[in-house]
């Protein structure tokens, strides 16, 4: 390859802002101390641009007239990650895959891989050898003649390998391990990453190629390296979950051809990961024992409703100042549901321990589950059990008002689903409310001391 005199840069490895020259404090996120030096050099004429048809002459065109040709999507094995991806894989996409490290990312990827029939693809890993992708999956179960898989890290070989395969979808395992030959920097580097992006996006666009780029998360969350690369994407996916529990959460944050709103739910076995069609119910832990301090929620993940238990522990505190505790709530927002129960129900919770807990690991932000937080609280403060058939659906305002929320029917139809008998909601949805005979009671109120006297007399 025929290079020109080494060129540095220097790259912000926070946000992939590029300058001349090191500086203290990027200007564009404002982060300090994230500026290193970078070898890049001008890539040869006869790079991997060449290998494709780069030729093609587009004219500008009046958008009406532009027609739109039913592009038929790739149907991927299971409903939920077709589901995120808003119906299937888009010819052509490329999608960002994110997450934390142990996470299952590969694991997903491969079992995608290994279940997808009818179509070639190729799995390329740069993370791990043959045998232990070949471990991986004889433990996932799966044989399929369609899915190859190569170990190697430099874009130049992939190509070569793609070009004789022709592989209909690209999993790339994971992008921080790949390194081009135009460019010096090490892999992983802002450069590198980029650059390498870039020439599978070309790739993908030109050969109508769906390529998945697994790609590494930094501690804050972020998918490593520059957020440009989730600029230059079609797809972003982000796999969550507390490494601790099963479940597995599997999200879009960005589509180009499809909605953000949806969630996949997983459950990691001994054998790969498998789907949750129906994760209200797993999510509600069907005991038979009457136990006092638990309450069911009604909420919305994306488009989806969810029934989630939330247990809260109400003690005295053995100390001066009582602790608050929470997982999965915003604990902000605890200690104001507090005083609104102090306040308007005259409740003496100052000098009690508040425990609280959503089951099943999840963390939840929507406000329509402060009913059934008040609700779990009182119950665990009163000793008394709040009925297994009973859930709730509400917001609650700093008066003790029971607010009114969106998609109320979607809700009611899912406790109604799932056996419930008994919904509280906010009088204030009655009007906007579809007019269906349910055959769940639902309870309206419109303050929380009614909630209090229908649930405890
Ligand atoms: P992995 O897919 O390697 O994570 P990532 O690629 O996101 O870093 O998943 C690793 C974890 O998943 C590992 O801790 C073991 C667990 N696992 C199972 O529980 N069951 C399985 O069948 C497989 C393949 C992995
Ligand atoms: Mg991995």
């Amino acid at each position: 390859m025929a290079k020109t005199k080494v060129k540095t840069t220097f790259f912000c490895q926070n946000c992939g802002a590029q300058y001349d020259k090191w500086v203290g404090k990027c200007t564009a996120c404002n982060e300090w101390n994230t500026i290193s030096e970078e070898v890049i050099s001008k890539p040869s004429p006869n790079d991997v641009k060449a290998t494709f048809n780069t030729n093609r002459t587009n004219k500008p065109q009046q958008l009406d007239n532009v027609k739109l040709s039913e592009i038929p999507r790739i149907k991927l094995p299971g409903t939920e990650l077709n589901r995120v991806l808003g119906g299937g894989l888009v010819p052509g996409s490329l999608i960002l895959f994110g997450g934390d490290p142990g996470i299952g990312k590969s694991t997903l990827m491969l079992q995608m891989s290994l279940r997808l029939k009818g179509h070639k693809i190729l799995y390329v890993t740069g993370e791990e050898s043959e045998q232990q992708t070949k471990m991986r999956a004889d433990r996932i179960g799966n044989k399929n003649p369609d899915c190859f898989i190569l170990t190697e890290t430099s874009t130049q070989n992939i190509f070569h390998h793609i070009k004789e395969l022709q592989p209909e979808i690209l999993v790339i395992d994971s992008i921080q391990t790949l390194h081009t030959t135009n460019i010096d920097s090490s892999p992983g580097s802002i450069s590198q990453v980029r650059e390498c992006t870039s020439e599978l996006m070309r790739y993908a666009k030109e050969t109508n190629t769906p390529v998945f780029l697994i790609g590494h998360i930094t501690k804050d969350g972020h998918i490593a390296g520059p957020k440009i690369l989730e600029h230059m994407v079609d797809v972003v996916l982000q796999f969550e979950g507390d490494r601790n529990h099963i479940y597995r959460l599997l999200r879009s944050i960005k589509n180009r051809s499809g909605s953000t709103n949806e969630l996949g739910i997983y459950e990691m076995h001994g054998a790969g990961l498998r789907e949750v069609d129906n994760p209200s119910e797993i999510l509600i832990s069907n005991k038979d024992e009457q136990l006092s301090g638990t309450a069911i929620g009604a909420t919305m993940e994306g488009n989806r409703p969810l029934l989630i238990e939330i247990q809260a522990l109400v003690s005295s505190a053995a100390y001066g100042t009582p602790q608050r505790s929470t997982t999965g709530f915003d604990g902000k927002r605890l200690n104001m549901l507090l005083a609104v129960l102090e306040k308007r129900c005259g409740f003496r919770l100052a000098t009690k321990d508040v425990f609280l807990n959503i089951a099943g690991g999840l963390k939840v932000n929507d406000p329509s589950i402060d009913l059934a937080v008040i609700s779990a609280i009182l119950s665990s403060s009163e000793d008394i059990y709040i009925g297994s058939n009973i859930c709730f659906s509400a917001e609650v305002g700093l008066s003790g008002e029971i607010r009114p929320i969106s998609r109320i029917d979607q809700r009611i139809m899912e406790a109604e689903k799932l056996g419930f008998d008994k919904i509280f909601i906010s009088k204030y949805n009655k009007k906007g409310m579809a007019e269906i005979n349910h055959k769940i009671e639902i309870v309206f109120v419109s303050k929380v001391e009614e909630v209090f006297r229908h649930l405890f007399g």
